[in-house]
């Protein structure tokens, strides 16, 4: 459903991403691993347009969208949870998720789309009254995922979602994504945690210096703990 040709990206004289090719297929979680600074953001933010490529080809459901605004990619399908768990601090845990209902078409009405939210994640229930700056790292970045899921997605691009969090709340993250996974919903998961990594995604890319040093699936990565240590410091 993703395509990523090739792309060269720049912050202004900065040359980041030389030539990075991936691709997502329906339905599949993959995962972006690279160490601090490998260019994992510069990636996901090409893809969502943020920084667009100036060299390359970004083709979604056979659309070319590199070049295109961000709020363009967004209506397509494509939703990106930033790093660092970004939420409205002084709106409440209800009203942030009334405000992604703003920005996108959702089906049925708004109490309906909220109870799927709660369903799906009872601790935003219980604090949907309080400041989202009042929440925990991981309840923040549970909120911050909620709200992607609001209306039409097709593909989530998920920036390092457990950085920072406690083993216990990973945990929670992981069980999150796989439920996404059991909806259909294609993901791209931006890690540094390997385990993670592992554990949740179908398929991975190694990128080191904005260059793909690695690609395969769980079993091929675990078969090259080479390729793990000289990238990523860690073996599995
Ligand atoms: N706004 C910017 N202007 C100039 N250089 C930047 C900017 N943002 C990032 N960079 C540089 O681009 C390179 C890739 O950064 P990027 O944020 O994509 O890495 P990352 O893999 O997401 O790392 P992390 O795991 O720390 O989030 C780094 O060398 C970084 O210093
Ligand atoms: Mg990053």
């Amino acid at each position: 459903m993703l395509r990523v040709e090739n792309i060269h990206t720049y912050y202004g004289p900065s040359y980041i991403l030389h030539g990075i090719s991936l691709n997502v297929q329906e339905k599949e979680v993959v995962s972006l691993l690279g160490r601090n600074g490998a260019g994992k953001t510069t990636t996901i933010r090409s893809i969502m347009g943020l920084t667009p490529p100036r060299e390359g080809r970004i083709i979604f459901h056979e659309i070319e969208i590199a070049g295109r605004p961000p709020h363009e990619i967004f209506r397509r399908g494509i939703k990106l949870v930033p790093q660092g768990k970004q939420i409205l601090p002084a709106l409440t845990v209800e009203e942030n998720l009334k405000l992604a209902m703003l920005k996108t078409e959702v089906e049925g009405s708004e109490k309906k789309e909220l109870e799927k939210v709660y369903e799906k994640f009872p601790i935003l229930k219980e604090r949907r009254k309080q400041p989202g700056g009042h929440l925990s790292g991981g309840e923040r970045q549970m909120l911050a995922i909620a709200r992607v899921l609001i209306g039409k997605t097709g593909l989530i691009l998920l920036d390092e979602p457990t950085e920072g969090l406690a083993p216990l709340i990973v945990k929670e993250i992981k069980k999150t994504i796989e439920e996404i996974k059991g909806e259909g919903v294609a993901l791209l998961l931006a890690e540094q945690n390997v385990k993670m990594a592992l554990e949740v995604a179908d398929r991975h890319y190694i990128i080191d210096k904005g260059t793909v040093k690695f690609e395969g699936t769980t079993q091929q990565l675990r078969d090259n703990q080479g390729i793990l240590e000289t990238y990523l410091g860690v073996t599995a």
